[in-house]
């Protein structure tokens, strides 16, 4: 690689012994604080990533990998040796192959429309890899900085960052699906999102006016194809100014947001940091006044261009502005909007170097997340602490319900406030295929709820590239077609016949599969294990698996086996065991990614619907592969969908498990977690072979 953080790293392997820790505390089992002997005594601030500060619970080196730290002209960073046969993963948002051997990553939000597998700094910051060994037993390493930083993988694995030493956590397990959860042991989960989110949702850049936003709601109800979602993209507000709505184009927004309620659709509307400079327009007013924008070096109310024009821009790094955000979105909300999309938040500045504002910006930082400090050290959690006051915002103006916040830049620790997507992708082939990786790599850092622009964002598809992404992107977890302006439609429907009709088969299998969807979501929430898993997961000691990416596994149990080209077939091998084809959509199309279950287990199905709410699991459907022994077992998890009852008890986790002797299948279920009693309505079951 030529580019430029790449040869930075390359740089800072020359320099420098390395020190090591020969007294790192342990921090949680198998999981060791380490530091740099030559700052031991230095106060390290707070960290955002992760959820509380860790006691130290004993010391001493401890079995494992243990780096080896350096400092080279301002840069504070550690080295760590890779055994032979060590696969790299997690870096957060990175596009390209899985493995992330012989890549480097710039740990830099940035605003990066048009990339592709050789850009370095993409929308969000995740200083995590993820290390699986030859014999599969797995490590992890989570350098605590909020700073630029560089991540490059080689012989070695180099982490450095600018201007602040830092603590890393080095975690120690026999499988990789245990460094995630011990990540996420200190990073937080994911909380569980209401259950219209995992529906299909579209939108794009932007559906306007009103009534052309009913007109596509019409077109998929007219059409059965199935849909949750639509989202209003930013030509509805009042000249881009945020919380506000266009009076000719969108002149009752509540009454667009009743109609598409009426229709079964939820609405998600988008709200970004810059706030127009705009003496008459209250946010601008309020914001002013309070003194809750970003300052210049000169402690002037710094102003840069974006979709408005010169900007102002919150400072979210302090508790009294995310309190101030969190409290405009009541009005909004009352609109009937039910979920937000926080995009531009890296943050994005046009015209300026890096497209963002300058490093010497000052934040009026809470001594919580560090005291204040230059945007040098907060620039990679501003897009986190903006979705942090969002989904606070969003929280108190619907307390009924569970918050829904899609975010573009995000930060280590960052899952526990809002949903990602991977910013502005292509239509074509190659960024088919990386939002597959894209996807794993992200669930890998502690981010299970994520997905692409189905159809690619920039460029127009072609219905072949449209289908496949629809049917790859309706199995990865958060679901969402886009396209940019002046883009050709990119509606299910908006190439032909054939492309429509396997949209179709794709959404009725999405649809159908939300009952272990949910289930996976609700696991996401407790045990931070992703959604979506890499193959590997299945087998981490097998190496042929290490770098299969066009195949990924739905939990445990469901193996997907993609077409991420235009002619050919899945190419990832086989994991060990039986693993039997399933259609649940009923009818088998070529087009669309094979579906495997593990024998042994069970997968529900719920029937096809329209939109979540359109009705109840009935009949639920037990897709049973048995194993040898003729028995197969797996999970179902329900609640009411959306709300907090399920926090106070109100939902039933059941285990079903089915024995299969010539034919006859024995079926028994119960309860094993939640207050609700158990399931009344119909069962139908499948047996696979
Ligand atoms: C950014 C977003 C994109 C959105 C556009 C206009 O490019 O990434 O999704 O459509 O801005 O708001």
């Amino acid at each position: 690689m030529t580019t430029s953080a790449a040869r930075f790293a390359q740089t800072l392997r020359r320099t420098g012994a390395g020190r090591t820790d020969l007294e790192p505390r342990l921090v949680g089992d198998g999981v060791r604080r380490f530091r740099d002997p030559a700052y031991r005594t230095h106060r390290l601030r707070p960290s955002p990533a992760l959820v509380h500060q860790l006691e130290e619970i004993g010391s001493g080196a401890g079995a494992g990998a243990a780096p080896e730290f350096f400092e080279s002209g301002g840069w504070y960073g550690l080295r760590l040796a890779l055994a032979r046969g060590t696969d790299v993963y997690g870096t957060g948002e990175v596009a390209g192959p899985l493995r992330r051997n012989g890549r480097t990553v710039s740990v830099w939000t940035t605003d990066a429309f048009g990339y592709d597998d050789t850009t370095e700094a993409l929308y969000q910051a995740h200083p995590w890899v993820l290390g699986v060994r030859a014999d599969g037993t797995a490590f992890g390493l989570l350098a605590d900085s909020p700073r630029r930083g560089v991540i490059s993988a080689g012989a070695d694995l180099l982490m450095a960052f600018e201007g602040e030493p830092f603590a890393a956590y080095v975690i120690e397990r026999d499988h990789p699906a245990d460094v995630v959860r011990a990540l996420t042991d200190l990073t937080g989960r994911a909380p569980l999102p209401p259950a219209w989110a995992l529906g299909y949702h579209q939108c794009r850049w932007s559906y306007e006016p009103q009534s052309h936003v009913l007109e596509i709601a019409s077109g998929f109800r007219s059409r059965r194809l199935p849909c949750d979602v639509l989202w209003l993209d930013i030509d509805y507000m009042d000249g881009f100014r945020v919380f506000t709505f266009d009076g000719e184009k969108f002149p009752d927004p509540a009454a667009l947001n009743r109609e598409l309620h009426s229709r079964g659709f939820k609405a998600v509307w988008m709200v970004d940091p810059g706030i127009k400079v705009d003496a008459g327009y209250d946010v601008y007013k309020s914001g002013h006044e309070g003194e809750h924008f970003v300052k210049d070096l000169d402690g002037n109310e710094f102003h840069g261009s974006v979709w408005p024009g010169p900007c102002a821009f919150p400072d979210f790094t302090r508790e009294r502005t995310r309190e101030w955000w969190a409290g405009l979105y009541a009005g909004y909300l009352s609109h009937g909007i039910d979920g937000v999309w926080n995009d531009m938040n890296e943050p994005a500045v046009f015209g300026l170097p890096g497209k963002t504002m300058p490093e010497t910006n000052r934040h009026e930082a809470d001594a919580g997340l560090g005291g204040p400090d230059s945007h040098a050290r907060y620039h990679n959690l501003y897009g986190m602490q903006m979705v942090r006051a969002t989904r606070e915002g969003v929280r108190a103006a619907r307390p009924g319900h569970r918050p829904f916040v899609l975010t573009r830049s995000n930060f280590l620790g960052g899952h526990r406030y809002a949903a990602t997507w991977t910013g502005d992708n292509t239509s074509d082939w190659g960024h088919l295929h990386w939002s597959i990786t894209m996807a794993l790599n992200l669930g890998l850092s502690g981010q299970p709820f994520v997905g692409p622009d189905i159809g690619g964002f920039a460029g127009d598809a072609t219905g072949h590239l449209f289908a496949r992404w629809m049917g790859i992107g309706t199995l990865l977890p958060f679901a969402r077609g886009h396209s940019i302006k002046g883009s050709k439609d990119h509606e299910p429907w908006s190439f032909g016949a054939l492309s429509e009709r396997i949209c179709r088969l794709a959404l009725e299998r999405r649809y159908r599969l939300l009952p272990y969807f949910y289930t996976l979501f609700r696991e996401a929430s407790v045990s931070g294990l992703p959604v979506a898993r890499p193959l590997f997961f299945a087998d981490p000691a097998d190496a042929s698996l290490r770098g299969a990416d066009d195949a990924f596994m739905l939990g445990d149990d469901v193996m997907v086996r993609a077409q991420v080209r235009p002619s050919g077939l899945c190419r990832a091998p086989m994991p060990r065991g039986r693993w039997a084809r399933f259609e649940p959509a009923g009818e088998v199309e070529h087009e669309l990614p094979e579906l495997r279950l593990r024998a042994g287990a069970i997968v529900p199905l719920g029937p096809v619907m329209q939109h979540v709410g359109e009705r109840a699991l009935d009949p639920l459907t037990l897709v049973i592969h048995p194993d040898e022994h003729g028995r197969a077992s797996g999970l179902l998890y329900e609640d009411a969908g959306d709300g907090f009852g399920y926090e106070r008890g109100e939902f039933r986790l059941t285990r079903y498990e089915a024995t299969v002797h010539h034919g006859r299948i024995a079926l028994d279920s119960s309860v094993v977690e939640g207050g609700w009693g158990p399931r009344e309505g119909a069962v139908r079951t499948v047996v696979l072979d």
